[in-house]
């Protein structure tokens, strides 16, 4: 029996594309193998969001050369965003790589590796911007036993300036709601409580009339989940259609990802990220009165090009008036194809470095007195798997997505209990099963 090992870099989207060829290559008879050491396929699922995130990928695949010299049957494929991006240059003084494909062309999988073992020659397959996705594969292998990861859009048509994204997963295109329900019914069949959908622009969903607070709606009637959640929606496709969900479906979890990027009009402005602050913060307001105890997470990049330190103070002064519950901060790094290519690089590396240490020690200390409230109150949680620490702990989340840990054992799974808080960090909560 042949065995695979596969490598994710990147957001939820590479993790479920993951699961995706998984679940074909273990159609074809492959088994996962526990290592990368004894696998005879070894596929790199990449990311190219950040220059960080793609030179990542030609470390590691420089250290798969080594293991590849010794073990030449071995097949190593790279495929994702980065795959995309680099084409047959991906080939180009890499000899030992065989396979190159792209997000798109996850179906493929079986005919290309058929066709490896025929020809033995470097493969690519990759498709155009406008061509349809991968939204339905029959068998998926999914990571985790209680929350399921659902396509229900691809591509992204906003062309932020600093974002290669459009460039690799092509134009949006949203899958039949038919098609969304059917996978959501069968998930409830095999036993998963929570659903995420996903899209790189999720709630800029649209299939003919129908809309993503319509699809919210149909989910939500469906019997037998208990939570709904959903990555990565833009600010101003947040209407008050889909706010107003907060205040009326019980299954809707009361957390949202707002990435905000920048705090500042002239920042957000040359990012064309299409709203001001103050229709965030409006749009905030709205959340928190339609659902106070609301959670809200952002994604924040400091020292894009022409960003003064007046600019980021406006950035502080966002993530002060909105309390996240987390933040994800990046350093601003150019990105082929994009339009910010065209303006300069200026913010210098250790202005860079010291705004993001700024911004991550206040929101460490922000988060920290967030968490803390909940010491002593009694929280329901989802437990979800044994806790990274072990020595009999487990995790969970409560309804607005903060992880807690208590002492359980593997039967609690994908059961919802209530927890005693006990304890709090920055990034978890410790509690006590409650009888
Ligand atoms: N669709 C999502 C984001 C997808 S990319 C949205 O619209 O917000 C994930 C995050 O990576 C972005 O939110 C942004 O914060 C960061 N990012 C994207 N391009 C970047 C770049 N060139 N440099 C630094 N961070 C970047
Ligand atoms: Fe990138 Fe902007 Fe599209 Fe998000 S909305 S994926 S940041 S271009
Ligand atoms: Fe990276 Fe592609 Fe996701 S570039 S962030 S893996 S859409």
């Amino acid at each position: 029996m042949k065995s695979f090992y596969i490598e994710t870099y990147g957001c939820q989207m590479n993790v479920h594309d993951s699961e995706k060829i998984s679940g074909i290559l273990g159609q074809l008879g492959y088994e996962t193998a526990a290592t990368e050491t004894n696998a005879d396929l070894i596929l790199i699922n990449t990311c190219s969001v950040r220059e960080k995130a793609a030179q990542k990928v030609f470390t590691r695949l420089g250290q798969l050369k080594t293991l590849k010299n010794g073990k030449p049957g071995m097949i190593i494929g790279v495929c994702g965003c980065l795959a995309q991006q680099e084409k047959d240059l991906f080939f180009k003084g890499r000899p030992y790589v065989d396979l190159v494909f792209g997000p798109k062309n996850i179906a493929e999988l079986p005919s290309l590796l058929q066709q490896l073992q025929q020809e033995r020659r470097q493969l690519l397959a990759l498709s155009g911007p406008r061509q349809e996705p991968t939204f339905e594969v029959q068998t998926v292998t999914r990571e985790s036993s209680t929350r399921a990861y659902i396509t229900i859009m691809e591509g992204c048509d906003k062309f932020c300036t600093f974002c290669v994204v459009p460039f690799l997963r092509g134009r949006e295109i949203s899958r039949h709601p038919h098609s969304i329900m059917e996978e959501a019914r069968r998930l409830v069949d095999e036993g998963f409580v929570e659903i995420c959908l996903l899209g790189q622009n999720v709630n800029s969903y649209r299939y003919e009339g129908f809309d993503f607070a319509d699809l919210l709606c149909s989910l939500n009637e469906i019997p037998g989940f208990r939570r709904i959640r959903y990555t990565s929606p833009h600010p101003s496709d947040m209407n008050a259609k889909v706010m107003d969900l907060y205040g009326s479906l019980d299954k809707l979890c009361r957390n949202v990802h707002l990435p905000l990027q920048a705090g500042s009009n002239t920042v957000l402005h040359r990012m064309k990220r299409d709203y001001t602050r103050e229709i965030y913060l409006s749009k905030v307001e709205y959340l928190k009165r339609v659902c106070p105890e609301i959670a809200i997470s952002t994604d924040i990049i400091v020292g894009f090009s022409g960003e003064s330190e007046l600019d980021f103070q406006q950035t502080l002064d966002i993530v002060k008036q909105v309390g996240y519950s987390s933040i994800f901060s990046f350093k601003y790094s150019q990105r082929p194809f994009t339009a910010a290519l065209k303006m300069e690089d200026d913010v210098p590396e250790e202005v860079k470095s010291r705004r993001l240490t700024e911004l991550q020690e206040f929101q460490k200390q922000s988060q920290l007195a967030l968490n803390s409230r909940f010491i002593g109150t009694i929280q329901e949680v989802l437990v979800e798997s044994p806790a990274k620490k072990g020595d009999g702990q487990f995790s969970g989340r409560t309804n607005c997505n903060r992880i807690v840990n208590f002492q359980a054992n593997e039967e609690k799974i994908g059961h919802f209990l209530t927890v005693h808080i006990d304890r709090a960090t920055a990034n978890s909560l410790f509690g006590t099963l409650s009888l």
